[in-house]
């Protein structure tokens, strides 16, 4: 059995214990309890390397980084840092070191793969896809000279500019509706190396600008210019925009919330992704292992500027 099947049969053990044991913690709950962070994350990560995704990159008018830097709206972000981990309260909070894992496991997955753009996709709302992709982009520029562009891609409930605080407008949405540059929406905050396109206006028919082959040409203008591109998505089993985004990405991490969906259900989710550069699963809000990772690191702070070992770099200007 595999280590995912092994975790989402887990997660729906654990959640039978708590209908048997008690009420369920609901999302909000957790949310509002940064301890229970603490150890709310496993990240697993263990299927065989895909293909790479489609998005071509690199054109003759391409953009340099210098073009980009100096463009973009350096803006005064307000993070939740409830929620958002690496904003600067303390990289060593409860809930970090899971973080750090999924950022070796993903450069692990780099040395045998080209790996840049990467999906967060679940089976319905609420299990953590934005909180998992903002704290990844963010662990993701605290290494050395590493650039992450995170995007909103849930055009629906777009929300990530919340945990941030930051502006929700101009954003994705205005671009892919034709009326504005990719240079207008994207925004820098206080992380050096961390870029950020917001939803934008709220549309009413956000499944045709996802699939109209503007966001192609949004990824193969900007991917180049960044080590990473994460981006945040709708729910997969209630619309289609994130099996059509996965055509475009070369990874997909699937965030599974433990106790949340019947493991049917995800499993279904898995599926769909199968053929779509699945990565693996990222179990969120799980009951710990053991505590013994937690106490370790809780002894042993080592340096938080370790040095990537990837040699994905071509193309960044
Ligand atoms: N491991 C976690 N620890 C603490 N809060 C979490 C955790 N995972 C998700 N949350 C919170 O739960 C709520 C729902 O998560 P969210 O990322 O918005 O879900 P989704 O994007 O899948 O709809 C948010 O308030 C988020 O900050
Ligand atoms: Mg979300």
């Amino acid at each position: 059995m595999s280590r995912i099947h092994e975790a989402l049969k887990k997660a729906e053990e654990e959640k039978a214990n708590r209908a048997h044991n008690g009420p369920e913690v609901k999302a909000a709950e957790v949310a509002e309890l940064p301890a229970t962070t603490a150890e709310g994350m496993v990240p697993i990560v263990d299927e065989e390397p895909a293909a790479p995704g489609a998005v071509e990159v690199g054109s003759p008018d391409q953009l340099t980084w210098e073009e980009l830097k100096s463009q973009v709206r350096k803006l005064q972000w307000n993070p939740n840092t409830k929620t958002m981990l690496f904003f600067g309260q303390g990289a060593y909070l409860p809930g970090t070191e899971e973080f750090r894992t999924l950022r070796s496991r993903l450069h692990g997955f780099r040395a045998m793969q080209p790996l840049r753009t990467i999906l967060i996709s679940s089976s319905s709302p609420r299990e953590g896809k934005s909180f998992i992709a903002a704290n990844l982009a963010q662990i993701l520029v605290l290494q050395p000279d590493q650039r992450a562009l995170l995007i909103d891609a849930d055009l629906r409930w777009s929300r990530l500019h919340l945990s941030l605080g930051a502006p929700a407008t101009p954003g994705l949405s205005d671009y892919l509706g034709g009326e504005i540059n990719e240079l207008s929406i994207i925004q820098r905050g206080p992380l050096e190396n961390l870029y950020f396109i917001p939803g934008g206006t709220h549309p009413a028919n956000p499944s045709e600008l996802i699939a109209n082959g503007r966001l192609k040409d949004l990824l193969g203008r900007l991917a180049p210019l960044f080590d990473w591109v994460i981006i945040d998505t709708p729910p997969a089993m209630a619309v289609s925009d994130a099996r059509v985004m996965a055509e475009l990405c070369d990874g997909v991490l699937l965030v599974v919330s433990a106790g949340l969906e019947p493991f049917d259900a995800v499993q279904r989710t898995k599926q769909q992704f199968e053929n779509k550069h699945l990565l693996g699963v990222v179990l969120n809000r799980a009951e710990p292992r053991t505590s013994y990772s937690y106490k370790y690191y809780g002894y042993y702070r080592g340096p938080e500027k370790d040095t990537p070992k990837d040699g994905n770099r071509k193309g960044k200007g």
